[in-house]
């Protein structure tokens, strides 16, 4: 569904990223993860239109979108889930959503609302409640619940678990799953919580300083000798 095609990107001049090669499958979870400042965002900010590519290409259902602008990619059913969110304290739950959901027509909007509500009940009894009122777990239900109003076929989500308790971040990671496998939507997942993205993931890729040093299943990067001891936390 997407093919990254040995890029080269970063800001204006500043190079973030080398020669990278990444597939995300149709209706798989695609994870890629790798220590601080290593180029996750960066990635991600490539595929929607908000870093700048050196070279390379990125093709997305079979078409060329690299270099489109961001607005323009928010309209071929691609949807990014910032890594900070892109939440709006000062506003209700409903007119995050709302605000998320501005391309879409009234009824379309309602239809939309409704079945994202289903997915995420929590957010229907917080409809009105300012967004900065929320849990750190119920606000990046929201955020994610904010990418998904625009029905895209195609969600990345930036650690989604990040700062979260444990069993926060387990629901928050199953819901992931329940993307995937209850709505068919493809999935690129970007993590530094490694391991609990890893298990759930279909392939993964170690990205390192702005390069991939490991690409496969991820099963087969989470029990890596080395790689899962060095870059992951996992014993
Ligand atoms: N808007 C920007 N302009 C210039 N440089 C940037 C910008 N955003 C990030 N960088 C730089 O690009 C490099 C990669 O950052 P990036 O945010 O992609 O890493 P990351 O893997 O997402 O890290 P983290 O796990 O901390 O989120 C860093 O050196 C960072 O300082
Ligand atoms: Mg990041």
């Amino acid at each position: 569904m997407l093919k990254v095609k040995n890029l080269y990107a970063g800001y204006g001049k500043f190079k973030v990223l080398f020669d990278i090669n990444i597939e995300v499958p149709e209706k798989e979870i695609t994870v890629v993860v790798g220590p601080n400042g290593a180029g996750k965002t960066t990635l991600l900010n490539s595929i929607v239109g908000l870093a700048t590519i050196h070279s390379g290409d990125i093709i997305y259902e079979g078409k060329s979108i690299a270099g489109v602008p961001s607005h323009k990619i928010a309209r071929t059913g691609i949807s990014l889930v910032p890594q900070m969110g892109n939440v709006f304290a000062e506003l209700s739950v409903f007119e995050n959503l709302r605000m998320a959901g501005y391309t879409l027509e009234r009824d379309e909007l309602k239809d939309r609302l409704d079945e994202v509500l289903e997915m995420f009940p929590v957010l229907k009894e917080f409809l009105h409640r300012k967004a900065g009122t929320l849990s750190g777990g119920e606000r990046r239900m929201l955020a994610i619940a904010m990418g998904l109003i625009r029905n895209p076929k195609l969600m990345l989500l930036d650690e989604v678990t990040m700062d979260l308790a444990p069993i926060i971040a387990k629901k928050v990671i199953q819901k992931v799953v329940d993307l995937r496998d209850e709505l068919g939507i493809t999935i690129l997942l970007v993590e530094q919580m490694a391991k609990r993205a890893l298990e759930i993931g279909d392939s993964a890729y170690l990205l390192v300083s702005g390069t991939i040093k490991f690409s496969g299943k991820a099963e087969e990067l989470l029990q890596h000798p080395e790689l899962a001891k060095l870059y992951l936390g996992v014993r």
